[in-house]
């Protein structure tokens, strides 16, 4: 990603101080410059440019015109700001302290990878041991795989951590508890930056044992969802097979939803009712993997089902040995499993191709 921190311009120590706290509140880094003659490639790369009243007043001559400049005084009483402003071209004026909530706002928001939020793909099995957390992680692997930015969101608490799956039990980072008291808006450069990273992967999990979470408010999922879309390429979310509204909340937001089915019967009988909860989703499919003891193939459990059917997985016989070792389902880039979750991702991501960075 290139540097498109934002630029705060100023030799005011005052200002200085005020925005450099902004920045902390918003966790966001910026740039900082005395005056517009040392920014130069900088004026125009930032994401945004603050500049301070003191640096506009000592330019001679017009900056270049573009987008998200403001200028930040602080002193309201001083109506030569609003001058400066048209002089310099500022699409804002903000007058500390009073435009402080807006102006962390602005900057929370220039940390933000995206300016649209990213596509969620979430997976849920049709029965338990279906295969979905399987699933999630070969999807999450094949989005790093495939240089994304990739989040991996563990919304099944009772799962028993998603890292597990991936090898990172040991990573440092914050789980679905710190997240509990959560309102409102997250800065996604700070989230990213708290959070494990398993193999350049953003996992967010759940703690285990005894203090552990198993379950947090909707509002607080939402706000975690909110920032991981805004900071990464892709989210991919394992649900919980019963949709609490956190969960709920995911899967109607998701650009795809897989629901992973077991070639059986009884799989098949317990995944009607896993879909039913799947009604406000706008794309719904399945995968079918086998064994398939019963010679039931993934069309005739499609149709029973009445959902497209996105693959037919065969059996990986190593795959519960592989993840007693530590192996990651899906690492091996040939794998069916792998190759499936490659292509998913492709087409997902290709509809929304609209990353900033
Ligand atoms: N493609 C596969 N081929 C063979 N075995 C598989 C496959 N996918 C999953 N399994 C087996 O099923 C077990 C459960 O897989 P997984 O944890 O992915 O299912 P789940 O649907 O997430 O289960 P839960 O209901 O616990 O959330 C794995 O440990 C593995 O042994
Ligand atoms: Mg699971």
């Amino acid at each position: 990603m290139p540097d498109t921190r934002p630029l705060v311009i100023t030799s005011d120590g005052e200002l200085l101080d005020d925005l450099l706290r902004l920045a902390a509140v918003s966790g966001t880094d910026v740039d900082v410059v005395p005056d517009a003659g040392a920014a130069r490639g900088l004026w125009r790369s930032a994401r945004v440019v603050l500049l301070g009243s003191d640096a506009a007043g000592g330019m001679r001559t017009r900056p270049p015109r573009r987008r998200g400049v403001v200028l930040v005084g602080h002193d309201l009483d001083d109506g030569s700001v609003w001058e400066l402003g048209v002089h310099v071209g500022a699409e804002h004026v903000a007058v500390l302290p009073d435009a402080e909530a807006w102006l962390i706002d602005i900057l929370s928001a220039a940390g933000d990878r995206r300016l649209e939020p990213a596509p969620i793909i979430a997976v849920i099995g049709g029965r338990g041991g279906a295969g979905a957390t399987t699933v999630a992680v070969a999807l999450a692997v094949a989005g790093v795989r495939a240089g994304r930015a990739t989040m991996l969101l563990d919304a099944d608490p009772l799962g028993g951590g998603i890292d597990l799956a991936l090898g990172g039990e040991g990573a440092s980072g914050l789980r679905w508890g710190a997240f509990d008291s959560v309102q409102g808006r997250i800065a996604s450069a700070a989230m990213t930056g708290a959070l494990p990273s398993i193999d350049g992967l953003t996992v967010l999990t759940w703690e285990r044992g005894d203090t552990g979470a198993t379950s947090i408010p909707a509002q607080a999922t939402e706000a975690a969802l909110d920032a991981g879309r805004r900071g990464h390429d892709i989210v991919v979310a394992d649900l919980p097979r019963s949709l609490d509204l956190g969960a709920q909340l995911i899967a109607e937001q998701a650009a795809l939803v897989l629901v992973v089915v077991p070639a059986e019967l009884r799989a098949a009988a317990a995944a009607a009712n896993v879909c039913n909860q799947l009604r406000g989703c706008p794309d719904v499919r399945l995968v079918v993997r086998g064994p398939s003891p019963g010679g039931l193939d993934g069309w005739l459990i499609a149709d029973a089902l009445g959902l497209p059917l996105a693959a037919t997985l065969r059996a990986e016989s190593g795959l519960a040995a592989a993840y007693e070792r530590g192996e990651v389902p899906g690492a091996r880039a040939r794998s069916p499993l792998a190759q499936f979750a490659s292509r998913t991702i492709d087409e997902v991501t290709a509809v929304t191709r609209r990353s900033v960075a």
